[in-house]
Order: structure tokens, then C-alpha cells, then sequence
């Protein structure tokens, strides 16, 4: 069935490069970077799927996917991409209706895929001790229309944590081994942690922390993800591939 873009909805439009760039069809902007000057509102009516043409360039439009939403994002600090936020979300057993908190909210990056996997019913608290970095971290999720499950909080996490029995505690902060004991204290029994950490100093310091609280099932893993670049003259991995994001480490808490 073909559906038509209605008043007020979200689109994204993929040019050529597959360079995606998140619309509101109520945007009151006309100047839109990657795209150039144009009415919003002249999306209302066409049709997922087609192939619009913008002034010299052509789009393909369609309902914004939680990757699509991820691939938009504007960046302000070093973000968890979606090979391991997709790692996180399956490894924590995150789903609709839980509550989970994060720390730092950064970019938002994570925070919209775990919004995305605990909506419509569940919450994502989000702290950061940066304002800025929480301002724009929301107005990606606003873009993202994620917005009403995440609740944000200027704090730092290694000072405690305000909320009780939470399905899943997430840290990407420097300092993870500084947070372990309140994130034992404000999960659930069986709820997980994990810490997000680039450098293996990081891990080690955190493991070991771990370990000296009660958890069960400890463990790192890294993951490699290589693009293969398929042809008619040999099919053979992309040579740029992404050398190293971070570290991931996984827990449960028992009592
Ligand atoms: C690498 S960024 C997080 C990126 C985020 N996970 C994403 O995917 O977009 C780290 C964030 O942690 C915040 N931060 C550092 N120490 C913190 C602490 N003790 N408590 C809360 N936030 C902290 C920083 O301000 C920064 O925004």
C-alpha cells in the first residue's frame, strides 16, 4: 500500500550519496544544508517511496527509520554508533516499558536508540553534567521525535544516582569505575549494567570494580564490523573500514 506524507509529519530525504537529511513538513525554515532553499509543506501529499526533485536534485523520501534518525544526528562529542547500540539494547534485554538511565547523554546518539527500543511505554533518564551538551543532545531527539521518553538531568553520576530499581544502567563517562557502586545501588536484581569504553585502561579499571560489587555474567567484547564491497571482478572487504569505536562491558546484578 502506498502511503502519502500528511501535514505535520517527519520525512527523510535521501540524495544520492544516501546523505539523509530529517524534514518536519511544518519547519517554518526555508534554507535546509545538503538540500538548499524550499517550502517544507510542499512534501505534504507525495508518496513514501518516490523520487522528488528539489531544485537541481533529486530525493528519495520516506518515514524516518531509527537508523535514519542516527545517520542525521549532529554531533557534538564522540558518539556510540549503531553497531554497538544495537549490541547494548540485545546484550541489556532492553525493551518497551522499562526504565533505563544513561550517563553522559553527549550527542543523544545512544539515547535514540534506547528511547527507541523502550517507547512507547518506558523512559530513558539521561544525565549529563554539561547544560550544553544536554541542550543539543534534546534537540536531537526532538528531530528524532523522541523527545517524550527521555527525561534529562544535569548530574554527575559518580556522585550517586536518584532513581530505584531500573532495568539497565548504560556509562559512557571517562570514569566509569566511579559510578559502579551507585549503579548496583539503583537497578533492579537481574537488571544490567554496561560500560562503553574506548581505551582498555578504562576497561580494566571498571572490571575490576565490577567485580568487587555483585555481579554476575562480567564480560568485554569488542565489536569489528567490516563492509564487504561486492563486484562482478572480486568481491573483497571495504578498505575503509572503522579500526576502533570502544569497548563494551556487560554485567548483572545479583543480591
Ligand atoms: C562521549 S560523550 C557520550 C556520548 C553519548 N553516549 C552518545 O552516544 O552520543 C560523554 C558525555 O559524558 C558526560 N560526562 C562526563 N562525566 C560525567 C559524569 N560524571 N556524569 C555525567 N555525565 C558525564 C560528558 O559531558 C559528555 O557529554
Amino acid at each position: 500500500m502506498t502511503e502519502e506524507i500528511s501535514k505535520g509529519e517527519s520525512v527523510v530525504l535521501i540524495d544520492s550519496s544516501y546523505k539523509k537529511i530529517i524534514i518536519d513538513t511544518t519547519e517554518k525554515t526555508d534554507k535546509f544544508k545538503g538540500v538548499g532553499v524550499f517550502d517544507p509543506s510542499i512534501l505534504v501529499g507525495k508518496k513514501y517511496g518516490e523520487k522528488i526533485t528539489i531544485g537541481s536534485k533529486e530525493f528519495w523520501i520516506f518515514r524516518p527509520s531509527v537508523m535514519d534518525k542516527l545517520h542525521s544526528l549532529k554531533r557534538m562529542a564522540q558518539i556510540i554508533l549503531p553497531k554497538d547500540s544495537a549490541h547494548i539494547i540485545l546484550n541489556c534485554s532492553i525493551e518497551n516499558g522499562q526504565t533505563v538511565l544513561e550517563a553522559g547523554i553527549g550527542s543523544g546518539s545512544l539515547t535514540i536508540a534506547l528511547a527507541t527500543a523502550v517507547a512507547p511505554d518506558g523512559k530513558v533518564i539521561s544525565y549529563d553534567t554539561r547544560k550544553d551538551f544536554i541542550s543539543h543532545a534534546i534537540k536531537n531527539l526532538e528531530k528524532a521525535r523522541l523527545d517524550q521518553y527521555v527525561k534529562t538531568k544535569q548530574k554527575d553520576i559518580t556522585k550517586g544516582i536518584d532513581e530505584k530499581d531500573l532495568d539497565a544502567v548504560i556509562i559512557d563517562i571517562p570514569n566509569p569505575w566511579d559510578a559502579i557502586n551507585h549503579s548496583w545501588t539503583a537497578l533492579k536484581p537481574g537488571g544490567y549494567l554496561c560500560c562503553y569504553s574506548p581505551l582498555i585502561s578504562q576497561v580494566e579499571k571498571a572490571v575490576f570494580s565490577i567485580r568487587e560489587n555483585k555481579f554476575i555474567e562480567i564480560k568485554t567484547v569488542e565489536n569489528i564490523q567490516r563492509e564487504m564491497i561486492i563486484s562482478e571482478h572480486g568481491t573483497r572487504p571495504s578498505f575503509d573500514m572503522l579500526g576502533h569505536t570502544g569497548y563494551l562491558t556487560f554485567a548483572r546484578k545479583i543480591i
